[in-house]
């Protein structure tokens, strides 16, 4: 580690003790060896806003998300921009990403937005489009080049046909463990934009993908899944090195595959269990993974989190967890891909379903 990178790392460790257990997640940029060219952006996901009725919406979820925008704001210096994760909605109502565009409305930094599920499936991303954001799109800042994916489109059929209204469609989408839903996709029109979109970029330009849906195959059932992530991945391949940043599966979990890694961002509004608490269909979670431990419904915040990534020669994600030890992922030359850094032997970890 060049010394420049290693004040990278004792930095980011500091903010994450100073700002343990904020709803949010600060990735730390340092390519090179000068400093101006280093940047933080900070990464905000699922707040889940949920419509009651009127002016009514659930309180916890506001919570989450006012929490974590204060927390953004006060990081000095200030990130260079603030990344929306996806699923600012529950249902996709106008109601609901209007409420959350005035919760988000208070960030300083610049936004950019990812699409999610729960923003998507009433009006397919209509009233987003018009409003937020582009579904997808890149952009280069300071010798990164980002690219945003719209990653929960699925068939046709499934989308236009099926469903007798825009709000069944939603509801089926929106659940979790639903044999009707319809496996996540990049599609094939995305992809011929997306390997048009990286043509002109030089291969040692550092890549940051950010989706909603994890660009690999965790567990079906519960659509912690790209269907098509094996050919998005093919068209990254080239590249030396390529980040992958998602929401949506709301815990602790990452991956690398070849040339690219893969980080998941918790939620502002709730954990989702792991997928091995379900038996009866296998999963593939990452081997890397260390599982956060399971919330506890009594103190509203907990499962909700905070964690930093460095980017630098190498990759480390710092999780911090609620009764667990912190995670700390960091790249490894000798291996080729990251490792825990205080290893946790399966038999040795906190189980995460110790409450409940
Ligand atoms: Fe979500
Ligand atoms: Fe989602």
């Amino acid at each position: 580690m060049s010394r420049m990178n290693r004040r990278t790392f004792i930095k980011g460790l500091g903010a994450a003790t100073a700002m343990a257990a904020a709803p949010f997640s600060l990735v730390e940029i340092a390519w090179g060896r000068q400093k101006e060219e280093s940047f933080t952006f900070a990464y905000i996901s699922d707040a889940h806003i949920n419509h009651i009725k009127g002016t009514e919406f659930t309180r916890n979820f506001d919570k989450g998300l006012e929490r974590a925008v204060a927390e953004v704001n006060f990081l000095f210096p200030q990130p260079d921009f603030v990344v929306f994760g996806g699923d600012l909605a529950q249902l996709g109502k106008k109601e609901e990403l209007d409420h959350g565009l005035e919760l988000m409305s208070k960030v300083k930094a610049p936004v950019k937005w990812v699409i999610g599920e729960h923003d998507y499936y009433l009006d397919l991303g209509k009233y987003w489009e018009e409003t937020i954001s582009p579904l997808y799109y890149s952009f280069d800042h300071k010798g990164v080049h980002f690219v945003v994916l719209n990653s929960i489109l699925t068939d046709d059929q499934w989308t236009h046909e099926k469903w007798p209204s825009p709000m069944e469609r939603m509801k089926q989408m929106a659940r979790l463990d639903n044999p009707q839903g319809s496996p996540f996709m990049v599609k094939e029109e995305q992809r011929k934009w997306l390997a048009r979109d990286l043509e002109p970029v030089d291969r040692s330009t550092p890549v940051v993908v950010l989706s909603h849906s994890p660009l690999y195959q965790v567990f079906k059932p519960w659509n912690f899944w790209t269907d098509d992530a094996a050919q998005v991945q093919e068209i990254l391949r080239p590249f030396d090195r390529v980040h992958v940043f998602h929401g949506h599966v709301h815990q602790v979990l990452y991956n690398q595959i070849g040339n690219i890694s893969f980080a998941a961002f918790l939620a502002t509004a709730w954990p989702w269990p792991y997928p091995v608490s379900y038996t009866q269909e296998p999963n593939a979670v990452p081997g890397m993974t260390v599982f956060m431990n399971r919330a506890d419904p009594h103190s509203e915040r907990d499962g909700t989190g905070y964690g930093s990534i460095e980017l630098d020669d190498g990759f480390a994600k710092h999780y911090e967890l609620w009764e667990n030890r912190p995670r700390r992922l960091r790249s490894s030359k000798q291996k080729g891909h990251p490792v825990d850094t205080n290893f946790q032997a399966p038999d040795s970890r906190i189980p995460p379903q110790r409450h409940y």
